[in-house]
């Protein structure tokens, strides 16, 4: 047993089914009425589906101001491509870590025409001063999402922080990210540290896990809220139809404590900011 403090299980939340772009169905767990945000957390979408009718209209040209937006592909292939030159394909098991930073205008297209789709968008925020930073593209392939393997029965891929001495590739200093899929056997136990005031959840995927002392487990596709605490104990309690124990993405991050205003692609501070980034994409200035 350690001494530390466990983060309790604060609330459980089911994403809604939704669509975006040019009718992609999707889940948004967070950015929906029951959780709008979590600071710095402004969106969590989970994409999966074997149809596809759900995703091959994509997401054809939009812009993104003032956030970064991560994409963590599991299954199936997407190209996006922007103005500014970038181009590439997602694969699965990559990562891309998109600062939209001042904006740009891309889009993100399914690069096959049948089999499945599935994934993760998360929404970060920005703090004010690097909310019109260059925009900037990070991306991973599988092979650069190092693994840990911190108990028995306990395989992590690292896409953001440190586990068991093993750092993801990802660096972001204004809200300090974790980002972990994390597989857990029945019966196998998981404790990570986070900063204690770190905003933090969990979203279970496949199977289902318990979160420190609570009797009811997390089931796939909820969303546990994790209340303050130095730590994070997950305990495996059923595997999924998919593999040999629970998956979860394990996420935390600093909270900005700022005003956020956000419309759609724009997440600035202010409603004047806003109003801004409109006028400076329909100017073309992104
Ligand atoms: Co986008």
């Amino acid at each position: 047993m350690s001494a530390l403090s466990s983060r309790p299980l604060e609330r459980v939340v089911r994403g809604m089914p939704t669509s975006d772009g040019a009718g992609v169905k999707l889940r948004r767990v967070i950015g929906q009425p029951q959780l709008p945000d979590l600071d710095p957390f402004l969106m969590l979408d989970e994409f999966g589906t074997e149809r596809a009718a759900d995703y091959i209209a994509g997401f054809p040209e939009h812009p993104h101001r003032g956030f970064e937006t991560v994409t963590y592909m599991l299954d199936g292939r997407m190209r996006h491509r922007d103005n500014h030159g970038n181009e590439g394909v997602l694969v699965p098991g990559s990562v891309q870590w998109m600062t939209a930073g001042r904006g740009l205008v891309h889009s993100e297209m399914p690069e096959q025409e049948h089999g499945r789709m599935r994934g993760f968008q998360l929404w970060l925020n920005l703090p004010a001063r690097d909310k019109m930073t260059p925009p900037k593209y990070q991306e991973f392939p599988p092979e650069r999402i190092p693994r840990a393997t911190p108990a028995p029965g306990v395989s992590v891929k690292v896409i953001a922080g440190q586990v068991a001495g093993v750092s993801g590739p990802i660096q972001q200093p204004a809200t300090d990210p974790t980002y972990l899929d994390v597989a857990l056997e029945p019966g196998a136990q998981f404790t990570q540290a986070l900063p204690s005031d770190y905003a933090a959840f969990l979203y279970v995927f496949e199977g289902s896990l318990a979160v420190g002392e609570e009797a009811r487990p997390v089931q796939s596709q909820e969303l546990a809220v994790l209340g303050e605490g130095a730590e994070v104990r997950l305990r495996g309690v059923s595997a999924g139809a998919d593999g040999p124990g629970a998956r979860a993405i394990l996420v935390a991050g600093r909270p900005l404590r700022e005003p956020v205003a956000r419309y759609g692609p724009f997440v600035m501070n202010t409603r004047a900011e806003l109003q801004q980034a409109f006028e400076d994409y329909q100017a073309g200035r992104f």
